[in-house]
């Protein structure tokens, strides 16, 4: 497979800067780079950015549990589907830590993803505590058990919590060490994209690793050089 290059674009950018950064991506697609491209931009902008960006698919950053109904504020799987995405990041560890985002809400969410076409991008990772307290594999093995009766397309994003947004990236045989446990639980199909920290001068080697197949990106997604850099590296590996 293609290696994937989702930009996790969390809650940054007005509209017209959402408008100049897809400018510099689609210059970056022009030469159609062999890469999956992901753009997760704000609800706001899911429409504004599905009519502009030239290649590539569109994801949401969350999604209400709810179908539709008297939630005020929230975003139901249809608004999504009919804004223009296919996609949907679910779990987000931001979400979970931040919003109390918990197993049995996303395990409603992914229901609502199958009844309305959306494919999930399921975020699993664990804090640092975690790690050290010898946790990991358990932790990954919940997060990732909500998925056991989806039938469906779906991807796995692991993104260690002490990795995301601090400069701090797992090194790529560490990164491995945990896709390859994850690989086991989803199969050959199931693309698992690696996330924390990733930027120009580490895309390549975490790439190069036999069960990471792309990279959701937060901070390098949004600087314009960079992550047209990052489509370029992703496009020039040498495939295993
Ligand atoms: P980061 O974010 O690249 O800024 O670490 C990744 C993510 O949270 O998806």
């Amino acid at each position: 497979m293609d290696p994937i290059i989702a930009a996790n674009w969390k809650m940054n950018l007005n509209s017209s800067e959402a408008t100049q950064l897809i400018e510099s991506i689609n210059q970056a697609m022009s030469n159609k780079p062999e890469i999956d491209l992901i753009i997760c931009p704000s609800f706001t902008y899911l429409n504004q950015v599905a009519s502009q960006l030239t290649a590539g698919s569109i994801a949401a950053q969350n999604m209400s549990e709810f179908e539709s109904g008297a939630y005020t504020g929230e975003i139901s799987a249809s608004m999504i589907q009919s804004s223009g995405a296919s996609h949907v990041l679910l779990g987000h560890s931001e979400r979970r830590h931040k919003f109390n985002e918990t197993n049995d809400m996303i395990k409603q969410k992914l229901l609502l993803c199958e009844k309305h076409n959306l494919i999930p991008i399921l975020c699993v990772g664990e804090t640092l505590e975690e790690r050290h307290a010898g946790l990991l594999n358990m932790v990954i093995n919940e997060q990732l058990s909500v998925i056991n009766d989806f039938k469906s397309k779906y991807y796995i994003a692991y993104e260690p919590v002490w990795a995301i947004g601090t400069g701090e990236t797992a090194t790529p045989e560490t990164a491995e060490e945990v896709h390859a446990h994850i690989r086991k639980i989803v199969g050959e199909k199931t693309p698992v994209l690696y996330g924390g920290s990733v930027n120009a001068n580490n895309i390549r080697d975490l790439l190069l690793m036999a069960n990471i197949n792309g990279a959701l990106i937060g901070g390098a997604s949004l600087k314009a050089t960079e992550f047209s850099e990052i489509i370029k590296i992703s496009h020039a590996l040498e495939r295993v």
